[in-house]
């Protein structure tokens, strides 16, 4: 199932890796899953809180017992998590201890184009910058991920990425799992050495599943509901997740909650895609151990393991009732989007063009509403043949009208801002771009692709 098939390390720009050899052999759910730790503010003062967050290079034991050289935000492998309020703005002074430029993009951040990490616009090495994010959006599992150009895929493979969850105001009274019932959890993927360190190459070998940092963890919870939040950050691997056949109800998409829980079996996420899902362990076995697992293409890779503890009292609940969806504007312009790669695979382009930060490539009038028809024109006869793509647009939220004229799939009818593009096929969405003006980028976030030119912007005017 991996839809990556070349030889790109010239291309990306990765610097050879040593050591191929047979990474250590590991025990499976012999590691507990660590929940990336809160970032604490240091200050609350005033109009906005206060973080400070370093990006700096460290160590991760993926494989127990081998430290690893990766890349962080804070020293920890997924970076802190940051919680937010919806209406209150958070300041994050980024600091670049790393060796090189980087740069910080928040995904599903509705941010000014100058705290939005153009790929162009780096924070050299030694050098620090404030990012300013208002949240003036809707409660929702966002991430903040490197946005480097040309090095934005090896940069957050490395570990450059974290969770940044917005808390709306009308959730306070859902009653929603919260606090310890509350759990990001951050799937990604890898290929290690015989020291298990990263291998950073694309190639169409296969990958491992880490979550939260650790090859097939367990995690132990109570016999109660959960509230899941899981954001596949993988380079270019589509999962679809089963428990076994235990319900999963979601309750929210990329933009945040959803009109209705929607119970599944199966969820399916592309890289760069969150979905927020409500497990109820009530009805399992003290002592019975539950794998999630990846089953997408027939495979059946464990993701972790869920081991129930012991009963306790469970005060959540989910509401029939979540959020219900903004109004949509009728659309004033339809625009074509074609993605596509060359004959020979060699360029990745947007509308047969590759990323040009000179060259603007949609001019939109603020507080339009326009319709986008995105294509996967991959050619058939390419020496890898056509390969699923992802489209992720910037700064607004977008609703998914339908797919080839059927309707969206699964959870699909939220707010949504990173959707699957199968080849051949057409997904129309539609979006508002209210709130700030500039540049903002659309690509498909297979990182691999947008590195190598499957990246275009738009200048809201
Ligand atoms: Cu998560 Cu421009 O990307
Ligand atoms: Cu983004
Ligand atoms: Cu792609």
């Amino acid at each position: 199932h991996d839809t990556h098939h070349m030889d790109a390390s010239a291309r990306t720009g990765a610097e050879p890796t040593a050591g191929t050899g047979t990474p250590p052999p590991f025990t499976p759910f012999s590691v507990r899953m660590p929940v990336p730790p809160v970032l604490r503010p240091v200050s609350t003062k005033g109009d906005a809180d206060v973080y400070v967050l370093p990006m700096r290079p460290s160590t991760a034991e993926i494989f127990p017992g081998h430290p690893a050289p990766v890349m962080t935000f804070g020293g920890t492998f997924i970076g802190p998590t940051i919680r937010a309020r919806a209406g209150r703005t958070v300041r994050i002074h980024y600091a670049n201890k790393l060796d090189r430029g980087a740069t910080v993009h928040l995904h599903g951040g509705h941010v000014p184009p100058d705290s939005d990490g153009y790929p162009m616009d780096l924070i050299e090495p030694g050098r620090s910058r404030v990012f300013e994010y208002p949240n003036r959006q809707e409660g929702a599992t966002l991430w903040y991920h490197d946005h480097t150009c040309r090095k934005e895929a090896e940069h957050v493979y490395r570990g450059l990425a974290g969770f940044y969850l917005v808390e709306g105001e009308d959730e306070r009274d859902l009653r929603l799992p919260a606090g310890r019932y509350d759990v990001p959890i951050m799937i990604r993927d890898g290929r290690f050495d015989e020291k298990g360190h990263m291998i950073f190459e694309p190639s169409p070998m296969p990958t491992t599943l880490h979550t939260n940092g650790q090859l097939q963890p367990y995690f132990p919870v109570d016999a109660r509901r959960y509230r899941f939040r899981v954001l596949n950050a993988t380079l270019h691997r589509i999962v679809e997740l089963d428990l076994g056949g235990l319900e999963m109800v979601q309750i929210a998409s990329d933009g945040g909650l959803l009109p209705e829980p929607l119970p599944r079996t199966r969820v399916m996420l592309v890289p760069g895609e969150r979905v927020e899902l409500v497990v109820d362990f009530s009805q399992q076995a003290i002592g019975s151990k539950l794998v999630l697992t990846d089953v997408y293409g027939g495979a059946k890779e464990p993701v972790m393991r869920f081991d129930v503890k012991r009963r306790v009292p469970d005060p959540s609940r989910v509401p029939a009732r979540l959020r219900p969806l903004p109004p949509l504007p009728a659309a004033t312009t339809v625009r074509d989007i074609k993605l596509s790669m060359t004959a020979s695979g060699e360029e990745f382009a947007i509308n047969d063009k590759t990323f040009d930060h000179n060259r603007v490539d949609a001019r939109i009038e603020e507080g339009t509403t326009e319709i986008w028809s995105i294509t996967n024109t991959d050619p058939a006869d390419t020496p890898f043949g056509p390969v699923d793509h992802t489209f992720h647009m910037h700064l607004v939220p977008f609703r998914v009208l339908d797919r080839d004229g059927k309707p969206p799939l699964p959870g699909e009818n939220g707010l949504k801002d990173t959707v699957l593009v199968r080849p051949g096929e057409t997904v129309r969405v539609q979006a508002t771009f209210t709130g700030y003006k500039g540049r903002y980028l659309y690509h498909c976030h297979l990182q691999e692709h947008s590195d190598i030119g499957m990246m275009a912007q738009m200048e809201i005017v």
